[in-house]
């Protein structure tokens, strides 16, 4: 019994290379004996008992030994006014990639999504992605101005903009520019790394629509909308009228509390299923225009190179994608045996239909698990049983959404995309499983 539970832990090292080395040490030391507890709680009693008894025929008396938290008095209530972590889980942290950017303000910091569970993201570990740095902006001071082909160009203060009909969906944001380091041969060592520009949170706000009526938006001439941020950056993106009036919230609450200063409070731009550069932070103005505006972070930067010296402007739906998270690269599996493989999948073109799994670098498949809820334009939780006989094996997973869109091999989208590009690489992802049990990204086909 020992042995299997052990096997199925799930992350037993991490790779230094992005540890300190207080973090090396809790990650290397403790980590095989906590997966064993959790799993235990997860399993429940029967387990409990079978695991007791094994546990004192290895001569571990642990269970019969009462322990400080078994015979003190706890803290009181609200001696954590806002709840924190454990203090054992202070390794899950979101991580800047070193080197990557010259500037910190200018920067990215990934989402550890090998350490979670289920489909939403817990707010403090968003990715986040600032052009210019994030500020937490005074909410009492900040307005939402809504003008061009409008018949009553508007000024909302955040409590006007409270007091109107919301709606909130989960929904997940995914920087156009995750997976980028993953176009060339450059492999970087693990999942929050390589996919870690993506999160899911319930979003809560008003439907840009009710807002654009509220000032008698042009409907013949008022064809596109341009969202501006009020950071520095001044970013500005385009946005189709009939995308505008479909699913888009201008958005304040986040996972049921107010957003939070680097994910854009007290307002954001919510676009469902379009790439993050459209989900203006710190949002402060909406113009109604009869064509698309050409702004800087539309038709400079995030564009995307093709093959011949072409490059494509205003791309913006984020494809059906997916990644195993578990095991996944910097993970060593402890031994032969039964392993949940779990991972996320997600379209911007609405529901994940089914995701399949492959072992050996993409030659038989099987189809997994989805978890519900299965929602539109949402991260999806996927997961396979599989034992491993200890022979070295390549993991994949591929998703099709319910346009029937299948996401491409590596090889077919550099056939269409070339080499060159920076944003929306959707390609399969593959894990190689050592004989050592050691997880490494690899490229396969
Ligand atoms: N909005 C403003 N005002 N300034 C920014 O720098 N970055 C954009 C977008 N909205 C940005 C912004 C980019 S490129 C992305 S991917 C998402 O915000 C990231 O959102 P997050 O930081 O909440 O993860």
């Amino acid at each position: 019994m020992t042995k299997i539970l052990e096997a199925r832990g799930r992350i037993v090292r991490a790779p230094e290379s992005f540890l300190d080395r207080e973090q090396i040490a809790a990650v290397s030391s403790g980590r095989r004996d906590f997966l064993r507890q959790a799993m235990l709680a997860a399993a429940g009693a029967t387990a409990a008992t079978a695991f007791s008894e094994a546990r004192a025929e290895d001569g571990d008396p642990a269970i019969l030994q009462p322990q400080p938290w078994s015979t003190s008095l706890g803290k009181p209530v609200a001696s954590a006014p806002y709840g924190m972590p454990s203090k054992y889980e202070k390794n899950l942290l979101r991580r800047e990639s070193p080197g990557l950017t010259r500037v910190s303000a200018a920067s990215v910091s990934f989402t550890p999504l090998q350490g979670l569970f289920g489909i939403i993201t817990p707010s403090g570990l968003h990715f986040e992605r600032h052009h210019q740095g994030w500020q937490d902006v005074d909410p009492a001071r900040h307005r939402l101005m809504i003008n061009g082909l409008v018949r009553t160009p508007k000024v909302y203060t955040m409590d006007d903009l409270m007091r109107l009909p919301s709606v909130s969906r989960m929904h997940f944001i995914e920087c156009g520019a995750n997976s980028a380091m993953e176009w060339g041969n450059v492999a970087v060592p693990t999942v929050q790394y390589t996919h870690g520009m993506l999160s899911c949170s319930e979003f809560t706000g008003v439907p840009l629509s009710v807002l654009l009526e509220d000032c008698g938006y042009d409907r013949k001439n008022g064809l596109y909308v341009l969202a501006e941020g009020a950071d520095g950056s001044s970013m500005t993106r385009t946005i189709a009228m009939e995308r505008a009036l479909d699913d888009v919230i201008v958005a304040y609450g986040q996972n049921g509390e107010m957003l939070r200063p680097e994910n854009g409070y007290p307002l954001r731009l919510v676009v469902p299923g379009v790439q993050g550069v459209s989900w203006v932070k710190w949002l402060r103005r909406i113009e109604v225009g009869d064509q698309p505006f050409g702004a800087k972070d539309e038709t400079l930067h995030y564009i995307d190179l093709m093959p011949g010296g072409q490059h494509r402007q205003y791309s913006s739906i984020q494809e059906a994608k997916s990644v195993i998270t578990t095991p996944s690269g910097g993970q060593t599996l402890v031994g032969q045996g039964s392993y949940a493989i779990s991972g996320l999948a997600w379209s911007g073109r609405g529901a994940i239909r089914r995701v399949d799994v492959s072992v050996d670098g993409g030659r038989n498949w099987r189809t997994a698990r989805l978890e519900s809820p299965v929602l539109s334009k949402a991260l999806t939780r996927f997961s396979l049983d599989w034992v491993w006989d200890g022979s070295p094996a390549i993991l994949q997973s591929r998703a099709t959404d319910e346009t029937n869109y299948v996401q491409p091999k590596a090889a077919q989208l550099r056939a269409v995309r070339g080499t060159r590009s920076i944003y929306h690489n959707n390609a399969i992802q593959s894990w190689a499983v050592a004989a050592s049990g050691e997880v490494s990204n690899v490229q396969v086909g």
